[in-house]
């Protein structure tokens, strides 16, 4: 008999293999809009006040953020103390992109493309982000039965109607060509063999608009991304964090300063305009949780951004992907695809129910899943944590023979290296932190409200989906908001002229910590995650 998982684990699968036929025969049910509105308040991690604190000083004062973010929001500049020579520029550019993920080099693609003199500062290397991690697919209305105005009722409506109207619209009305681009760029979709895209469903849409490439989408977009920026020639410059912005004396943007990762100097960049393309957060680990963001996943943007007078838009909207491994201990937090549910997966407890629609929105999904084993039908798994089975077999019973291993075979590699075959039995699953719905906000042109000459693009933006990001909506933003950017600020770069630079606002910012009483021993952003290991 085949038995991957212990036996508490196999005795729980015996309740799910006796149910799946009868699942199988009557789809789970949709809730009610108040059916979701308990749930998420009961159960979403967002709903619990004992996570969050109240931002003391600068733009968002008197507003929550998560605990982590509120801290390092709080915490003493990397730069105070050193001396920081703005006279000696070592680096003079039209165009400074900070981060090298899909936001950042589609940005600087496009900046190139508009003949700036732009250049990429990261604070790994270009690609290390979460746009390589991203799996399930991009979302597009480019088919017949589908349309931009579908998509966008469906992401305004997945976000709880807090989105911004005319970043949603933006969003949708650029998706057809983000895959236009993508696709003349090199992307291999997935394709019928008459060059159709083959699209599916994902959590909250209704029409299948997801484009993919099986599911390392991302990868396979980064790759692509990561190719161009290379035979453009733009200069990327690796291993190097943005630790905070510069202005000039007339209080618009004018550059940042550098951190070499390496032998721990200073640099100074200026540059006429700036796009803020760091990415997410999930190494902030918010209330505990695991995730499936990168390394360098550490909300540094937002910081950068918020000690330069930026202001914040839903900081406290954080999304917890449904699906993460809970065991084996080796993969915990790795994300599971939505796209194992678009092609056929239930979520189940461990009594063998399916308790919920596979593809409510995430935030109702992942609540779900919580409200399961708070509630005593979850999985014990060693170590003292619970997770549900995402009952795979079905997959290939409802698909065909083979379904997995072509359209989710980076899945399949991941479980098969753990010697459990997702073909033959579920795997286990519980949320884990995937995404920030909020960020930095900007208006439909990509600039930040009120500090000029500063863009802001990808998952570092606040405002684009509301307070509930739906799958695949994440790799469209990068495209058409990064894009977007790099145009933007390639043409207001020719307008701009820089005066004299200074740190004065990073001062400011200190003595407004000093008067609200804010005592720290931290220093921000956090550039790398509390356990990394820092050795020079
Ligand atoms: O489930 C996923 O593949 C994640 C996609 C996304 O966050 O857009």
């Amino acid at each position: 008999m085949y038995t991957p998982y212990p036996e508490n684990m196999m005795e729980s699968i015996k309740k799910v293999e006796a149910s799946r036929q009868a699942r199988m025969a009557t789809e789970p049910r949709r809730l009610t809009a108040d059916e979701k509105d308990n749930l998420l308040k009961e159960f979403h991690p967002d709903y619990k006040p004992e996570a969050f604190a109240e931002i003391k000083v600068g733009p968002n004062k008197g507003e929550k953020a998560p605990l982590e973010l509120a801290n390092m929001l709080h915490s003493t500049s990397r730069i105070c103390g050193e001396n920081i020579d703005l006279t000696k520029v070592d680096y003079d550019v039209d165009v400074l992109v900070i981060g090298g993920g899909g936001a950042g080099s589609s940005c600087a693609i496009e900046a190139h493309e508009a003949g700036a003199n732009v250049m990429i500062v990261t604070k790994l290397r270009i690609g290390d982000a979460n746009t390589m991690m991203a799996e399930g697919g991009i979302q597009a209305a480019d088919k017949e039965n589908d349309s931009p105005v579908q998509h966008y009722l469906d992401c305004f409506g997945g976000g709880h109607f807090a989105a911004k109207p005319e970043l949603v619209k933006k969003l949708v009305m650029e998706a057809p060509d983000a895959i236009k681009w993508l696709n003349e760029l090199g992307v291999e979709f997935d394709k019928e063999e008459d060059g159709t895209m083959i699209t599916t469903h994902g959590g909250g849409t209704s029409r299948k608009r997801m484009h993919a490439a099986k599911d390392y989408s991302g990868a396979e977009i980064m790759r692509t991304l990561r190719d161009e920026v290379i035979n453009r020639g733009i200069p990327v410059v690796e291993f190097t964090s943005a630790v905070e912005l510069i202005k000039d004396d007339k209080g618009q943007v004018a550059g940042a300063v550098l951190l070499n990762m390496e032998t721990g100097d200073y640099m100074v960049a200026r540059a006429k305009t700036v796009v803020i393309a760091t990415g997410g957060a999930g190494r902030m680990h918010y209330q505990g949780f695991p995730t499936s963001n990168h390394y360098g996943a550490t909300a540094d943007g937002l910081v950068l951004g918020y000690r330069a007078g930026a202001k914040l838009l839903y900081q406290d909207s954080i999304q917890y992907h449904p699906t993460g491994a809970i065991y084996p201990s080796q993969i915990l937090g790795a994300l599971v695809t939505e796209k194992v549910r678009s092609v056929g997966a239930q979520l189940v407890n461990g009594e063998g129910e399916a308790y919920i629609h596979p593809l409510e929105t995430r935030d109702v999904n992942a609540s779900g899943v919580i409200r399961e084993c708070a509630e005593g039908r979850g999985v014990d798994v060693p170590g003292g944590a619970k997770g549900v089975w995402l009952d795979t077999p079905m997959i290939e019973i409802l698909g065909g023979e083979g379904t997995i291993e072509k359209r989710i075979p980076a899945m399949f590699r991941m479980y098969m290296n753990y010697g459990i075959d997702m073909r033959k039995v579920p795997i286990l699953i519980y949320p884990t932190l995937h995404y920030q719905n909020g960020g930095l906000e900007i208006g439909g042109d990509g600039f930040t409200k009120n500090i000029e000459n500063l863009l802001v693009a990808g998952e570092a933006v606040g405002g684009i989906h509301g307070r509930n990001r739906l799958m695949g909506n994440s790799l469209l933003d990068i495209i058409v908001f990064g894009r977007n950017a790099g145009k933007a600020a390639a043409k207001k770069s020719q307008e701009v002229t820089l005066g004299e630079l200074t740190l004065s606002h990073i001062e400011d910012y200190a003595k407004e910590l000093k008067a609200a009483g804010v005592e720290t021993n931290e220093v921000s952003p956090l550039l790398l995650p509390k356990y990394a290991r820092h050795e020079r």
